[in-house]
């Protein structure tokens, strides 16, 4: 006797909604903050897990699921084995070392490096048609490493980048200013680390250029207040992993962010870490570093032809030479 017997005259049984199937390598602090926001948000039908320990990866999977009745209804599946990701939208790789305090990013490189030989080439082989979403640091490098061990076109191999150091940059102003996040429109650019560049020349307020807010609000405009602002999101990460051992709360919040735009093509401009050789008089290599670009389901739709001051230009190319030097010890 079937539990639910269907209408007259109705079609068969058929999903009709787009079916989204996420994966997310790596159920560390960061995966796990990136996953349950997927959840919480309702941004995928399914959603894979994969981890290299076993007992870790089951465990969170069985955590998750025993909230399924909190929650929309979506498929959590987690394996040590690469096939339980076959047929992704978006895989979003969050697996390696994190930084140790006082630690750069760019620090970790040759660790995790290593780590990806073993973890890109599995998903490129599953999910042909997936677009790569890297996590881990040093993210600009590791999604360079990425779009080469996937042989992936480049506008579906994409970093994190400075989506969230755009966010701190945007909560800093906002508190400075007492007004909402979501109404500062702000960009940090180039590396997702110590060369970051603040885009203050594009900055606005509810749609007010910042400077012309500052003198309409009689705020005392002081450029060493605005550099002081970019310094506190440099070292942003810093202090988190100081007094927490690690930051996951943020990063999860900013790649649900990203993944919502990708996946529901939202076609919203997003400062992401994309392959940047040619923008803004870069050459000097094949490098990923944060512009701001357009997401959509097919990924990088476009890189937006923002105003850069010659300063600004100057301190994006400085990130640019920075994140070669050290990609340029790969040998790839
Ligand atoms: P974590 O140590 O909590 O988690 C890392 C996970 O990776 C562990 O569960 C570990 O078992 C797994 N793993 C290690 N090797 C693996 C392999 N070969 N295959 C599959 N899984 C493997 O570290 P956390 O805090 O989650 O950070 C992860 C990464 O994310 C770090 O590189 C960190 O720097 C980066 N991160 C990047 C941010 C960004 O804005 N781009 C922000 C925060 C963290
Ligand atoms: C951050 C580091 C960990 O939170 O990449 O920005």
């Amino acid at each position: 006797q079937a539990f639910f017997k269907p209408i007259q005259n109705c079609d068969p049984p058929s999903s009709t909604k787009r079916h989204n199937k996420i994966s997310v390598i790596g159920v560390g602090n960061v995966g796990m903050a990136i996953a349950q926001t997927i959840l919480t948000q309702d941004l995928a039908d399914e959603l894979a897990l994969v981890d290299a320990k076993s007992d870790k990866l089951r465990g969170e999977m069985l955590d998750l699921q025993h909230a399924a009745a909190f929650l929309p209804r979506t498929k959590i599946n987690a394996s040590v084995d690469y096939s339980v990701t076959a047929g992704s939208d978006l895989c979003i790789v969050t697996a390696g070392a994190r930084q140790n305090p006082g630690e750069s990013r760019l620090n970790l490189l040759q660790r995790n490096v290593a780590l990806f030989s073993n973890i890109i080439p599995p998903l490129a082989k599953y999910s042909p048609d997936s677009i790569l979403l890297i996590v881990s640091n040093p993210v600009d490098v590791l999604t360079y490493v990425s779009w080469k061990l996937s042989g992936f076109p480049s506008n579906r191999v994409i970093g994190s980048g400075t989506n969230l150091d755009s966010s701190r940059f945007r909560f800093l102003i906002a508190d400075h200013l007492d007004v909402n996040a979501q109404d500062v429109q702000a960009f940090i650019v180039g590396e997702h680390g110590d060369s970051s560049v603040a885009l203050w020349s594009s900055i606005s307020i509810g749609g007010v250029p910042v400077l012309s807010f500052l003198k309409n609000q009689q705020i005392a405009y002081e450029k060493q207040t605005l550099e002081n602002i970019h310094k506190a999101v440099v070292e942003s990460a810093y202090e988190v992993i100081s007094l927490k051992g690690y930051t996951s709360w943020a990063i999860g919040y900013s790649v649900a962010n990203l993944a919502r735009s990708l996946l529901r093509d939202q076609r919203k401009i997003h400062p992401v870490s994309v392959l940047a050789k040619g923008f803004y008089g870069i050459d000097g290599g094949e490098v990923f570093l944060s512009l701001p670009a357009q997401l959509g389901r097919g990924g990088v739709l476009g890189v937006t032809n923002i105003h850069l001051t010659d300063e600004e230009v100057q301190r994006l190319r400085k990130s640019a030479e920075t994140i070669l030097e050290f990609q340029s010890q790969l040998g790839l």
